[in-house]
């Protein structure tokens, strides 16, 4: 238990784990499995998703594959494999300076490009998940590399393949490869980017400039307070049930119709209805600007402090409006701790 995980995890969980490996290529993957043997492993990136319920008594992974490869393939579409490692705001400014749309909407957003692969990051009426062609993986029970088609990656709302309990853990991804369709427009109909970009025209760079402009009006600096960006997914429910919860107020809540009689509600408005939104409590706070955060408002929170807010969000939305929410941060429990 003898490295410092402070730095590691944005949430600025003051934890440590046995071992840290980093490797900077997919072939150093095998040797690293047979040196670590029996003790349990896990691939991490960033951290900027994850919330540590402790110290974790096994190998962390991290990846440093930075290789980035470009191309265009027949149909003028702009082929981009890139390292798991890499930082995914980096490719994304990258692509925008190069004049190419389709990853603009995912600015800003922290963590690696293989995190962003396994939990279908998005963004501004964008997921990853549209764009992503190809996953290549190591696959750490049958020892060899593997490719995943788009649709073998089973990709949802902040869901995959990967975070399924069969294939949890199992995967490492190596590299991504990215499809951006030659002539693919803008995406403005989120929310308020349009008004955002306001009379620019716009092109990957200046969309890509709004996004950040949102974002940074809404969501604390990670540097400033650690936090994982939103700690809640919204929920999905069935449209009766939201209609008994809007007869409640004069105006209608906010919400998403979706397919099959289910509505999206924004889990903020729910937590912001329970009164939560600002709330500080020891180290602790809901961010103000957007309540859907939880964070380490002092930089000395323990992980038991987070746990207890979201519990307690978590039981006040549940009682108030009988939605149950589910977590969009991943816990990240010691092997031995492990039920
Ligand atoms: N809202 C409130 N009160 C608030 C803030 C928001 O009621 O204080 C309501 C408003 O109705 C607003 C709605 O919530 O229109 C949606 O808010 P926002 O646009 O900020 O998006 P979100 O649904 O809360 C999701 C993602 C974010 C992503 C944004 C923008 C999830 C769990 N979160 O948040 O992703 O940046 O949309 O696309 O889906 C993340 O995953 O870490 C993340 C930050």
């Amino acid at each position: 238990k003898d490295f410092d995980l402070t730095r590691h995890n944005t949430f600025g969980m003051r934890v440590k784990c046995a071992r840290w490996i980093e490797y900077t290529s997919a072939g150093d993957l095998p040797e690293i499995m047979r040196q670590i043997g029996d003790l349990p492993f896990k691939a991490i990136g960033e951290g900027s998703n994850l919330l540590f319920e402790g110290d974790y008594d096994g190998a962390l992974l991290h990846s440093r594959v930075l290789d980035m490869e470009a191309g265009i393939d027949n149909n003028g579409d702009f082929l981009l494999t890139a390292g798991a490692g890499l930082i995914f705001d980096d490719v994304v400014a990258h692509v925008c300076r190069a004049g190419i749309s389709g990853m603009e909407n995912l600015s800003a957003i922290p963590g690696q490009v293989g995190a962003a692969a396994v939990q279908n990051i998005g963004a501004y009426g964008v997921e990853v998940a549209d764009i992503i062609d190809e996953v290549l993986c190591y696959d750490t029970a049958e020892r060899r590399e593997v490719a995943f088609t788009a649709s073998d990656c089973r990709y949802g709302y902040r869901m995959s393949v990967f975070k399924t309990p069969e294939a949890a853990g199992r995967y490492i991804v190596t590299s991504v490869r990215f499809r951006l369709p030659a002539g693919a427009g803008p995406r403005l109909d989120y929310g308020n980017l349009r008004a955002s970009l306001g009379d620019k025209e716009p092109t990957p760079l200046s969309v890509r400039e709004a996004v950040i402009a949102v974002r940074d009006a809404k969501l604390p600096a990670v540097d400033e307070f650690g936090s994982a960006g939103s700690f809640f997914k919204n929920p999905v429910v069935d449209r009766s049930l939201f209609e008994r919860i809007a007869a409640r107020y004069d105006t209608l809540p906010p919400h998403y119709d979706l397919p099959e009689s289910k509505v999206k509600i924004p889990a903020a408005w729910l937590i912001e209805q329970c009164g939560f939104k600002g709330m500080e409590r020891g180290n602790v706070a809901v961010w103000s600007r957007q309540p859907l955060i939880i964070v380490n408002l002092t930089g000395r929170a323990e992980p038991q402090e987070i746990i207890e807010m979201q519990r307690d969000i978590t039981e006040a939305v549940g009682k108030r409006f009988g939605i149950t929410l589910h977590p969009e941060v991943e816990h990240v429990i010691s092997p031995q701790n492990k039920p």
